[in-house]
């Protein structure tokens, strides 16, 4: 009998020696193509001048200083964060007039309607018992404008078993069971149950990660 996934499981809440060395602890073990992957995938967001930006689980700001190359001056970023470690390196790292870091859990009501033009959620959704998942979704869902992009960057969907061994031992061995759970869903049926009405996507890594980008 399968068991069933809880909260208490995920390693999504990075403390400690992992926060202190996020970004480099990513740089050393993609073997160093973290940077370019990273700009690859924001690149293909497709964020433009001027736009407003919702990072749920921003992490260290590394991602939020690539996007201001892209919404300039006259954009916005607004990071969501409770990691007490990530926030302070977010500080650190971003600390730009047009970026504000607030501390809100992107689980529990957010309290933020039609108000940007993306969200952005990048290795964060996997963490997630599905019920919390379903709803960061609605947040993301609500906080969006019209038109707006939720851009999801996480695991593409595959099956561990059929995987390349580096796959199937980083998902089995080194990520969370939830993380197991989460690549074997249908990301865009989800999506679409929730509103949804396009998609958009780009592959890295032999397709093992994916730039999903679902339209309001
Ligand atoms: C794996 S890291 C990814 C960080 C960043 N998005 C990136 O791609 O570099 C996950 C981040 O989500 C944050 N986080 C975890 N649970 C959260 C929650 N419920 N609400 C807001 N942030 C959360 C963690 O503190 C951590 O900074």
């Amino acid at each position: 009998m399968e068991r069933k996934l809880t909260q208490e499981q995920s390693k999504v809440e990075v403390k400690g020696f992992e926060a202190k060395y996020y970004d480099l602890l990513m740089n050393v073990i993609s073997f160093g193509t973290y940077p370019f992957f990273i700009r690859k995938a924001i690149k293909s967001i497709g964020l433009k001048e001027g736009e407003s930006v919702l990072d749920f689980g921003a992490g260290t700001g590394r991602n939020d200083c690539l996007m201001l190359k892209y919404i300039g001056e006259r954009g916005k970023i607004t990071g969501l964060e409770i990691g007490e470690e990530m926030s302070e390196k977010f500080k650190k790292n971003c600390d730009y007039p047009n970026v504000e870091l607030l501390n809100k859990r992107i689980d529990e009501p957010i309290g933020i309607e039609n108000e940007y033009d993306t969200v952005f959620i990048s290795f964060v959704l996997h963490g997630f018992i599905q019920e919390r998942r379903e709803k960061i979704i609605d947040n993301a869902y609500k906080a969006l404008k019209e038109n707006g992009k939720f851009a999801i960057l996480d695991y593409n969907e595959f099956d561990p078993e059929k995987s390349f061994f580096i796959a199937k031992y980083a998902i089995k061995k080194i990520e969370c069971p939830l993380a197991e759970d989460f690549v074997k869903r249908d990301w865009k049926a989800i999506l679409k149950e929730k509103g949804f009405r396009s998609f958009k996507e780009f592959y890295f890594y032999k397709k093992y990660v994916r730039l999903l980008i679902a339209y309001k």
